[in-house]
């Protein structure tokens, strides 16, 4: 028996912007990505029961299906299919911390964590490269969850660039209990629209100020498509970038498809005295930007 753990860590976008519908359903982003130390914990254990095809998961701290449609189901899938792996008995862990349907892609970096986790425990010492294109069969999240840091993004989620490390920053994440979004229905709502707030900064002087390490460039320019387009619907999400502002935030918007929010600030005190505010009636959390591995 083999087995393995890594923490799995969460995402926020501190730019992101929805530029074309794609041919295949989906749709082309421009989005800078960074992964946060508010992680999961999955541990990936190989059996020793040779002939057998099954894969066990488990999960500690989130009411999820522990079925074929679990991203890690899914991810321990497309690598074994990947391999040409038939006899495998495997089990999967999950300690959840990181909200679930709530755009910090909670879901992608576990799936991208497993598919880690197995290259290590098969020893196959596959690429980044390799990693990415078998987790991007599982959800358009998981190539940046594979790298993490500090990422350019675009296309479907494919295209992922590494740009020097953010860190240290003191944000604090929240999410209302209230309210949920599915991703499928955000896309579509920006698909019947174009009413909608514009970016202060073009996408690549943004990419610019990060890799410049421009603080009050990158604090000034956050930017998410999502925020505006689904804004009127999400009313605690709201409510919850205004208290972040309120409470001393440098900025606030909305993650992903929502509805967490993130808020910047200057000084861990600062976010902590915050978080204990938004953790009366949401979940709420102080963390730092992770570096690039
Ligand atoms: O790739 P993933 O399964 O996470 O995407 C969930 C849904 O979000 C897709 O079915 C698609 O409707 C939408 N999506 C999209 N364009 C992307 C990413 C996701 O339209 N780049």
């Amino acid at each position: 028996m083999k087995s393995l753990s890594a923490n799995a860590y969460a995402k926020i976008n501190l730019f992101l912007d929805v530029v074309a519908k794609r041919t295949d359903g989906y749709h082309d982003l421009e989005s800078v990505m960074q992964s946060v130390t508010l992680c999961d914990t999955v541990s990936v254990t190989l059996g020793d029961n040779v002939g057998k095809c099954e894969i066990r998961q488990s999960m500690e701290g989130a009411c999820l299906p522990c079925d074929e449609t679990n991203l890690c189901y899914k991810a321990a899938k497309s690598y074994l299919e990947h391999f040409a792996i038939e006899q495998f008995d495997i089990d999967i862990k999950v300690k959840k911390r990181i909200p679930a349907s709530a755009g910090l892609a909670g879901g992608s970096t576990d799936a991208a964590a497993v598919i880690r986790l197995l290259d290590a425990l098969y020893e196959k010492n596959s690429t980044d490269e390799l990693l990415c294109e078998i987790g991007l069969r599982v959800g358009s999240d998981v190539p940046f969850c594979m790298l993490g840091g500090t990422c350019e993004v675009r296309g479907r989620g494919e295209h992922v660039k590494r740009l020097p490390s953010l860190a240290p920053y003191h944000i604090v994440v929240a999410k209302s209990n209230d309210e949920s979004v599915s991703t499928k229905l955000a896309f579509d709502r920006i698909d019947n629209t174009d009413c909608y707030a514009r970016p202060c900064m073009d996408f690549y002087d943004y990419v610019k100020a990060v890799s410049s390490g421009d603080r009050q460039s990158i604090t000034h320019g956050v930017y998410n498509i999502f925020s505006s387009v689904m804004g009127d619907e999400l009313p605690a999400m709201r409510c919850l970038v205004e208290r972040m502002k309120q409470y001393g935030a440098q900025c606030a918007i909305m993650s992903g498809s929502g509805p967490s929010v993130f808020g910047v600030f200057a000084t861990r005190d600062a976010a902590n005295a915050a978080c204990e505010k938004l953790k009366r009636d949401s979940f709420a959390c102080v963390c730092e930007f992770c570096t690039n591995a």
